[in-house]
């Protein structure tokens, strides 16, 4: 059955959040569920902005957020994760861009302007797939201009508190952490090895200083400790 693409549905969110001078976050709860999910806005060099996942917004955060910088960019970690994405692209006027392995379903949900690869160079980030697993969902390294430097996440590495999340999602494993949980072993997972090697080496990232999931609270300090823990628990 062809995939139904989901119209423009604003729901409660957050405010905007600055993080770092080229890096904000909107967070909200996943449609229908109680389990939070962020969406986060890169200033790249030029002014461009790259959205990392879509979350529909109102008209204030919206003009907040053109203040910026000019909205050009978006990037879905995974075709699960575009829920929202193919209004959120027509709304804004942007490009969308997938991981390679995932192109397909991917498309079924956004107007896809290309893949990760695709993307024009900034020096401000890069852009990473995971190898390892089937979809090879995104990650975006940030490096802002104080040198501070944030890793992007998809599904990876979740940091959902208990108290913070459904039950079913708390029967399941998704809280606790920062973590990789027992869903993603199950669906996304195909050569754990592949998958450990990536997040030591993520881990090891010049500089790193902060861990931003999609799914759950910031780290802020250690993040490569919590990289390499979730690794290691794998
Ligand atoms: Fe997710």
């Amino acid at each position: 059955m062809a995939y139904k693409r989901r119209p423009w549905t604003l729901l409660p969110h957050g405010q905007l959040t600055k993080i770092e001078d080229n890096l904000w976050a909107v967070e909200n709860n996943i449609p229908g569920a109680r389990f939070p999910r962020r969406m986060s806005i890169i200033r790249l060099k030029n002014s461009s902005l790259l959205f990392f996942h879509a979350i529909p917004i109102d008209d204030t955060t919206i003009a907040e957020i053109k203040s910026l910088g000019y909205p050009e960019f978006l990037v879905i970690g995974h075709d699960q994760h575009a829920m929202d994405a193919e209004a959120f692209r027509e709304k804004l006027g942007l490009k969308a861009y997938c991981p390679k392995d995932c192109e397909a379903k991917s498309r079924e949900r956004v107007e896809i302007s290309g893949t990760l690869s695709d993307i024009p160079h900034d020096d401000s980030i890069d852009i990473l797939s995971l190898p390892g697993t089937k979809h090879g969902e995104a990650a975006i390294v940030v490096k802002s201009p104080n040198g501070h430097v944030s890793l992007l996440v998809s599904d990876v590495i979740m940091n959902v508190p208990k108290e913070e999340a459904g039950l079913p999602f708390r029967i399941f494993g998704f809280t606790g952490g920062p973590k990789i949980v027992p869903a993603f072993r199950r669906l996304f997972v195909k050569d754990k090895d592949s998958v450990k090697k990536a997040l030591n080496e993520w881990a090891n990232t010049p500089g790193l200083s902060r861990l931003v999931p999609f799914h759950g609270h910031i780290i802020e300090t250690n993040a490569a400790a919590a990289v390499r823990g979730a690794a290691a628990a794998l």
